[in-house]
Order: C-alpha cells, then sequence, then structure tokens
C-alpha cells in the first residue's frame, strides 16, 4: 500500500493505472476506520483491479459548534487497518493540500438538503459535494463506495454524479452494525457507558417502526410518534429528528407506500448519532 500525501503524486499516480487500462474503485472516509468502512474496501476490493481509499477530515463540511476539532483520529491504526484490507493507495492530504487557498467556487447541493440532517446542519451538503467534486476530478474512479448509514449522503452523491456527468457508478453499501444492533460510527467513542447502552434503542426502534409498518400502518405521524416514544423511555438522549420520506426522493409522505427511508438522529451528551431503515411497502 502506498500512502500518498499530495495531490500531483496522487493524480499521477491514477494516469499512470488508467493507461494500464486499471478499472479503480475509491472509498472516500473521514478515517478512525471501523468495520463499516472496513466492509466498503472489501467490497471495492472485490470489484475493480485498483483500490485507492482516503482519509480527510473535512473541515468545511463541519457547522460551527459541531465537532471538527474533537473528531476522532488515529492515522497509525487506520493505516495497519487499511493495509489488512489489500488498498493500493491511501490518500491522506493536508488541509492546506486540500484548501490552498480561500475558496473561489463552491458546490452548492440545491435539492434534498431541506430535510434530516441537511436541515439540522446547514452547509453540510455543500462541504461535501464541493470535496467529493475534488476527490472525484483527483481519483477519476470507476467506482465509488458509499455507506447507506448516510442515506442523504447517499441521494446527494447521486445527483453530483449525475448532475456533473461524473462517469463513476455510484455504489451504496449496506449498514454495517455492532452485535447488539448500534450502526458502526466513528463517533461511537464518544458516547459515555451507560449511553452505549442505550444506544441500542436506535435500532430497535426503527425496528419497531418496520414491524408496525409490515403489520398494515400506513400513517407516517403513528410511526415518527411511535419510535419517538420509545426512544425517550429508553434514552436520556434528545431528539434531533425522526422522519418518514420517499427514498431517494426525500419527499414528505401523506401515506407510507413505495420505496420510503424512516431515519432519526439523536444527540446524546457528547455526540450526535444516526441511523435509518429503508424499505418498500405496497
Ligand atoms: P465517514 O463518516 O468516514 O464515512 C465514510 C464512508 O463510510 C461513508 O460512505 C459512510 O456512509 C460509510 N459508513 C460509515 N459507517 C458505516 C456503517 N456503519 N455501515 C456502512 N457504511 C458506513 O461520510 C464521510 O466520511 C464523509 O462525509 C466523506 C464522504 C468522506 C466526505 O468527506
Amino acid at each position: 500500500m502506498k500512502v500518498v500525501t499530495t495531490i500531483t503524486e496522487m493524480q499521477s499516480e491514477i494516469n499512470r493505472q488508467k493507461e494500464l487500462g486499471k478499472s479503480i474503485g475509491f472509498v472516500p472516509t473521514m478515517g478512525f476506520l471501523h468495520e463499516g468502512h472496513l466492509t466498503l474496501m472489501k467490497k471495492a476490493r472485490q470489484e475493480n483491479d485498483i483500490v485507492v481509499i482516503s482519509i480527510f477530515v473535512n473541515p468545511i463540511q463541519f457547522g460551527p459548534g459541531e465537532d471538527y476539532e474533537t473528531y476522532p483520529r488515529d492515522f497509525e491504526r487506520d493505516l495497519e487497518l487499511a493495509q489488512g484490507e489489500k488498498i493500493d493507495y491511501l490518500f491522506h492530504p493536508s488541509v492546506e493540500e486540500m484548501y490552498p487557498h480561500s475558496s473561489t467556487v463552491k458546490v452548492v447541493v440545491q435539492e434534498r438538503t431541506d430535510v434530516l440532517c441537511g436541515k439540522s446542519r446547514p452547509g453540510h451538503f455543500d462541504g461535501v459535494a464541493t470535496i467529493l467534486t475534488k476527490l472525484f476530478t483527483i481519483m477519476m474512479p470507476t467506482r465509488a463506495y458509499f455507506g447507506k448509514k448516510d442515506a442523504q449522503q447517499v441521494a446527494v452523491v447521486e445527483g453530483l454524479i449525475s448532475d456533473f456527468h461524473f462517469p463513476i457508478q455510484l455504489v451504496p453499501v449496506d449498514i454495517v452494525r455492532e452485535e447488539d444492533g448500534l450502526a458502526k460510527s466513528s463517533r461511537n467513542v464518544k458516547l459515555l457507558h451507560d449511553e452505549r447502552k442505550q444506544a441500542t434503542a436506535l435500532y430497535r426502534s426503527l425496528q419497531i417502526a418496520r414491524e408496525t409498518i409490515e403489520n398494515g400502518e400506513r400513517n407516517p405521524i403513528n410511526v415518527i410518534q411511535l419510535i419517538e416514544r420509545h426512544i425517550k423511555d429508553e434514552t436520556s438522549g434528545i431528539v434531533d429528528y425522526i422522519e418518514v420520506y420517499s427514498y431517494p426522493s426525500l419527499n414528505r409522505l401523506e401515506k407510507i407506500k413505495g420505496s420510503i427511508i424512516i431515519a432519526l438522529a439523536v444527540k446524546f451528551s457528547r455526540v450526535r448519532l444516526i441511523d435509518n431503515v429503508m424499505m418498500d411497502v405496497n
């Protein structure tokens, strides 16, 4: 595995591989790798000649008062984990390398940002779309891998790839969970001991919601109330949002039908967690 820190070197490596006719699988991450990230890498390894991952905590996707400074980082550990996945290139640029001067252009996401995380994190998806535009341009990947844990991000990336005509195949990957159901996240280490136990209620509440829909419930308000009650009863967390939308268009639903997402965000004392389930409803 080659660790690359400059854009020029990364581009020349990519050019070399492209000239050799190699397919390139790309997994963008912010590091502090866990089984969720590694699953994306394994899939990329199976489907491509060359696998590139990036580790870059992107400052412009964090809002004021969010956790950019305290976002967990451990590059040495990440290196070992990436090596175990037989990654070809690990791109690990500095903030100065990615943002050498104040930006003259940024990518603004127009749709699907007034809901879910877009609503509670204004500007977040502009930051994500801007860094991904840079990374896609550098890597020119054949396929790019994203986790459905960040379902809204997948929807936004779908729009970015299609609107900007990136010749990239987007590969969404299922959520990887701990044995007790908690969705794996770099941020889980910030949960206090008791909160870690309580956090299993997030997925449990989504499962309860799925079961009631399977049993015939079609009113989104009832589903949302059911989840809210469960989270209030079982955790000390504060609900940021609980929503039921069509997916991937992310439109509000009067009646539950078609391809849908049930998504939530809950704030604990030091960390905000997100989770979701998707389902097809007749
Ligand atoms: P990060 O949070 O590090 O996540 C990197 C990728 O791993 C994302 O596609 C995310 O959805 C996926 N992922 C995280 N936890 C997962 C889980 N439990 N199961 C499956 N996939 C999971 O998302 C970002 O970084 C950034 O926004 C980025 C795209 C790198 C842009 O800066």
